[in-house]
């Protein structure tokens, strides 16, 4: 499979959506058609559809497709019945902000068209949804290549998570500047952290590197300090899930601890996010939700027998925030903004027509 392929799109008849099952890689390459509304919300919580920007494209076919299926003739009924799939779809996930953020921009869509028949309002969803998915492909590929104005042939790049094309649409975030690059002819190591306990390092992020001829190098989580000590990281690149106002980000569990060791030993640390990903709503990291997850993802899932007895006592937050004064850059579709971050994201947003959520 190619490495940009389109891992969520709508099927030809825009009857369904399509997904590449992100849980069944690296060995298997899956598609799944999806349609009901419990196997939708299902592909969210379970991570087959995963990634921020990912689970934004997704979730907005997937109430485009539900609205689809309405038998509601009047405005009244319709918006009701978009309301509780929105609602529904909404509480598969709490983190990443690009699913409220889709779905808020889709019910934008349904309460411009009130005066018009509700066949159009659908017409006019499925617009909205593809235009979702197009603005990533374009938002990632300025990201990538503002990355490019962080790294020199021969850099080592530290990386956390997935943010390539899976987790997005084509070049992705985090990994995109290492995917151009490549296409650019700038030799980049990468060493990938594995990403306890669902190894999305692993599974997915190596995947992609290595399908696209980017020098990689699979690390455990726990090596990451031992492989900046030895000089083999010139920077940190890791996507996010949400960036409150004042720059503090929540991602992937353990990326905060990458930033604290990426101060100890000098290394610039670098998160990359579309505007999608900004909150400014959220003033800062304490008020992000974290999201909780099933113990049995750190003692079973990976695992042939459990790793542990079943009594034991697991505690399992899927993301963590890594405070502002520990990050270097944020690197944006509009640019690669620097601290003070408050002042500067406003600003860098509020100019370019304030698209960042809640401004
Ligand atoms: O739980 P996941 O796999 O959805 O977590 C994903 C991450 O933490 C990514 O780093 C983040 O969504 C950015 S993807 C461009």
């Amino acid at each position: 499979m190619a490495v940009y392929t389109e891992n969520v799109h709508l099927t030809e008849d825009g009857a369904a959506v399509e997904i590449l099952d992100q849980t069944r890689l690296p060995n298997e390459e899956v598609m799944l058609t999806l349609k009901g509304r419990e196997e939708l919300y299902e592909a969210i919580a379970s991570l087959r559809v995963r990634g921020a920007p990912a689970i934004g494209i997704f979730a907005g076919y997937a109430i485009y497709v539900l609205a689809a299926q309405t038998k509601c003739r009047d405005f009244d009924a319709f918006y009701a019945e978009f309301k509780e799939n929105k609602a529904y779809l909404d509480s598969s996930r709490p983190t990443a902000v690009n699913l409220r953020w889709a779905l808020d921009r889709m019910e934008a869509v349904v309460l411009a068209s009130r005066e018009k028949p509700v066949e159009e309002i659908v017409e006019r969803l499925k617009e909205e949804a593809l235009a979702i998915h197009r603005e990533d492909i374009e938002m990632c590929l300025a990201i990538a290549t503002y990355g490019l104005e962080l790294v020199r042939d021969g850099d080592g790049i530290l990386t956390h998570c997935n943010a390539g094309a899976l987790a997005t649409s084509r070049y992705g975030t985090g990994l995109g500047t290492l995917l151009l690059a490549k296409e650019k002819g700038i030799r980049l190591r990468a060493y990938c952290d594995e990403t306890r306990p669902l190894l999305q390092g692993a599974r997915l992020t190596t995947y992609e590197l290595q399908k696209a001829g980017v020098d990689c190098t699979l690390i455990c989580d726990n090596m990451a300090s031992l492989v900046m000590k030895e000089g083999k990281v010139s920077a940190v690149f890791v996507g996010c899930d949400r960036v409150a106002a004042n720059g503090d980000t929540a991602n992937k569990i353990g990326t905060s601890g990458l930033a604290i060791l990426a101060k100890y030993y000098n290394i610039p640390f670098y998160v990359f996010c579309p505007s999608s990903t900004i909150d400014f709503g959220c003033r800062t990291g304490e008020d992000i939700t974290i999201e909780l997850r099933d113990p049995k993802e750190i003692k079973e899932l990976y695992f042939e027998k459990p790793i542990a007895l079943p009594e034991v006592k697991c505690y399992n937050p899927a993301f963590d925030v890594t405070d502002h004064s520990l990050i270097t850059a944020i690197v944006t579709e509009k640019g690669i903004v620097r601290p003070p971050y408050e002042e500067n994201l406003r600003r860098l947003f509020a100019q370019s027509g304030g698209k960042a959520w809640l401004i």
